[in-house]
Order: C-alpha cells, then structure tokens, then sequence
C-alpha cells in the first residue's frame, strides 16, 4: 500500500515538473515572438505626452511675472518629457541626480539603456538600444550616454520634448577626459614622462591619430558626443553647419562653470520648483576647484579643441542672453536662495558636512565609480541618526549614478562585470 502510494506521489511530483517546465519554455517562447507582433506599428515620435497627470494639475504661478513676455498668464505646468544629452566630464552626474528625483516625484518613464549604463556609446543612439522600445511606445525622460542621433532620439520621445544639455569650458574638459579617459586610448601610453597631458599638448599632432582606438576622447570630445565629427578643422562649413543643428534642436545650453545660474534657467525653461534642484556635487575629482592647467597649456588645450572651443563661445554668448532675459537682480537671488538651501541640506544629510575621499566612504553604496588605476573620485559619508523626515531625500541626494540606475530597475551587468574583472586585477 505504502510503495504504491509512494509511486503515486512521485509520478505526480514529475509531472508537476515537467508540467511547469512545459509552461515555462511556452511563456518563454512567448515572449520571444512578442515582439515582433507588435513591429507593424509606425515608426516615428509619439505625439502626446504619457505623463501621469494628477486631476489638480500641478501648476505654478510665476512669482515674478515683471520679467516675462507681456500676455503671458503668468501660469505654466512643469515640462515632463526630457531628453538631457548627457555630456562627458561636465558635471552632468549631478544633473542626472536631479533628474532621477524629478522622475520619481512624477513617477516618470525613463528611457534607460539594457545591461550597461550608457546606450553602447561611442556608436551612434539607435531606438532599439533603449529598454523595452517598441514603435509607438512613450517614454518621458532619456538621459544616460549616449552618442547625440537626432532622428533615432526623435522616435522615443514626445514631439514636444525639451531638449537640454550642458557644455564646458573645453580646456578643462580635455584635461579632464585625459585623466579619466586617458588610459583607454593606446596612443597615450607611449608619451614619456609623469605629466602625460602637457607632452601631448606641447605636440598633440605628433601623438595623437585620428584612426586610433578611442581617439575621439582626447580631441572636441563635445563635437563628438553630439554626433558631429571631431576632426574637423576650423573654418571647414560643416562646423557652423554642426552648432547650427545643435542651436535649433536644444532649448537650453548650460554651461558647468555658471552651474547654479544654469539650474535657475532649467526651471525657467521647465517650470520646475525651486525644490526640484537641490544638489550636492557627485562625481567630483579630487581638488577640482583649481585648474592642473598653466596658462600657456590651456591656451594650447583651446587650440587643439579649437571646434569645441568655437561651439562653447557660440553656447556662452546665447547663456549670457537668457540670463539678462531672467534678470540679473532675480538670477542672483535665486543662485543664493539655492546656495543656501543646498547647505542646509549637506548640514542635515552629510557626515562632517563635505565630500570625501573614496578611502573614507564607509558604505559600497555610497562608492562612486572610479577610472581605471584610480581613486581620484570623491564621494559621501550619509550622517548617522537623519531624521526621518530627511532621510529618504538625503539618501537620493547622494547615491552615485550606477546605484541609482540600480535602484530605477536597469540591469547593468556588462558595467558590472567589468567591475569586478578591475576589481580582480586591482586597476
Ligand atoms: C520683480 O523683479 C523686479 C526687477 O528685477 C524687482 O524690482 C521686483 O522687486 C521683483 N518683484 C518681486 C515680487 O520679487
Ligand atoms: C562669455 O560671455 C560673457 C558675456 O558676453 C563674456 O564676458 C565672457 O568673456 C565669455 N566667456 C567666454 C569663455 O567666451
């Protein structure tokens, strides 16, 4: 009786298994040819906003509406639909801090890319390379990495997206890319000497070729990350013909050296609260406030990024307009109402009230990424005993970008993999 019972009991055991094997490779399969039921749909950008709009509309009034065209009504509603082109070593790890809250205040679609944390840059942004794409579906936010594609980015978003971006000072961005990037570009490792950067630019032609792996990081890095080429000389039309398309597609140009004035522009352009732009600086090097360039090798760095270089004077002359265009009385009381709010939070938030080096971070979740041989990058201490009404915005202010992909759901393992692989090798 009990054997056959026992039989009883095992068969119908496999035959759960093999039965919920079954129903796994069909939902499987499933959804392996979902998606190309779907692919008949149009092509092309998504008319409306899919933004989740609450009954009472979150609208403001402009408190100072003596600056704005007459016939204004003095009211708008927050911009929801955002592409931020994210450009390389300019402080725009802060601003996908600010983004990332602004997203999940309004519980926002991010178009985030799959399995690594940029949409496979330096090679053109294609739609497919965003999560979960399929034609006519509506995202409201894209923001990582990406090399700029115009019409590809026009197919994800809403046609009335504002486009945003920020440039910097390319002296200081070449210098910059050099210490992050530098190591991954071969034809930097046979310049002589300890301070790698100044023999290149006392000879950038002799060191560097167009050709080389990763070349595009150590010459009009901006040109480039826009889709542009980077080796164009000045006076060649396709440069103006470059920061003209640039100029007609993005509403705001902000400039990482006028950081707060920029922000107070953002939420110009965007309606945003002044709430919205709290920010403690991530992804800071260590004694970034002073330039490592002498004078005569920022004026040699200038020349040698002479197309970036025309492209931030274009940026800066049209910055310095809407900033007249906002007033300047107003600008500067907003920038200290900011500074101020925003050290009020690193008294509230921060362990000794300032950055620190990557040694003295106790927790992993608050370590930022490094470049490769490395640990130039600063980060937080959270403070023990936040109150509770602060800790849930203390904690967003400062988790570094990857945890915060994380945390939004975007599967880094490529970015990952490749950490503990540095990790392994100690580099
Ligand atoms: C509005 O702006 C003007 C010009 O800058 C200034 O004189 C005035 O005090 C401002 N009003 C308010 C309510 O802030
Ligand atoms: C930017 O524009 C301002 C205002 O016109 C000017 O004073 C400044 O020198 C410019 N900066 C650069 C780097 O061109």
């Amino acid at each position: 009786m009990v054997g056959k019972q026992g039989r009883q009991w095992r068969s119908l055991c496999k035959g759960l298994v093999l039965g919920t094997l079954l129903t796994s490779c069909m939902i499987l399969l499933y959804c392996l040819s979902g998606p190309q039921a779907q692919f008949n749909l149009p092509e092309g950008p998504v008319p409306y906003s899919c933004a989740h709009r609450p009954a009472q509309a979150h609208t403001r009034l402009i408190t100072n509406s003596s600056h704005h065209a007459a016939g204004q009504t003095g009211i708008c509603t927050p911009k929801v639909d955002i592409m931020f082109m994210k450009t390389h070593k300019t402080a725009s790890s802060t601003l996908l801090n600010i983004l990332f809250r602004f997203g999940e205040k309004h519980r926002l679609k991010f178009a985030f890319p799959n399995s690594r944390n940029d949409f496979f840059y330096p090679s053109p942004f294609q739609s497919s390379q965003v999560k979960d794409y399929r034609p006519g579906m509506c995202f409201n936010i894209i923001c990582n990495h990406m090399r700029f594609n115009a019409p590809e980015v026009a197919k994800v978003l809403p046609t009335d997206t504002s486009y945003i971006t920020i440039l910097r000072d390319p002296s200081e961005l070449f210098e910059s890319s050099f210490h992050y990037f530098g190591r991954l570009v071969p034809m930097t490792w046979k310049i002589p000497g300890e301070d790698k950067v100044g023999e290149f630019l006392r000879d950038p032609r002799h060191y560097f070729d167009p050709n080389g792996f990763n070349s595009f990081y150590l010459k009009n890095l901006l040109f480039f990350d826009f889709g542009q080429d980077n080796t164009l000389e000045l006076g060649d039309p396709r440069v103006e013909e470059g920061i003209r398309a640039i100029a007609g597609r993005f509403q705001l140009v902000m400039l990482v050296e006028h950081f707060d004035e920029s922000l107070m522009l953002l939420k110009d352009a965007l309606c945003w609260e002044m709430d919205d732009l709290l920010f403690f600086k991530l992804n800071a090097r260590k004694g970034s406030t002073v330039s490592k360039l002498t004078p005569e090798l920022r004026a040699k760095a200038l020349e040698w990024n002479a197309v970036d270089w025309r492209l931030y004077q274009h940026f800066n002359a049209t910055f310095w307009r809407k900033v007249e265009a906002y007033g300047r009385q107003r600008m500067a009381d907003d920038v200290a109402e900011l500074q101020r709010r925003n050290a009020e939070m690193a008294a509230v938030c921060i362990e000794g009230g300032h950055a620190v080096d990557a040694g003295s971070i106790q927790e992993t979740a608050m370590q930022p990424w490094q470049p490769i041989g490395e640990k130039s990058i600063m980060g937080y201490n959270l403070k023990k005993n936040v109150d509770k009404a602060h800790r849930k915005l203390c904690l967003k202010m400062l988790t570094p970008e990857l945890q915060y992909l994380t945390e939004l759901g975007v599967n880094l393992w490529i970015t990952k993999l490749w950490g503990h692989v540095r990790d392994v090798i100690n580099w």
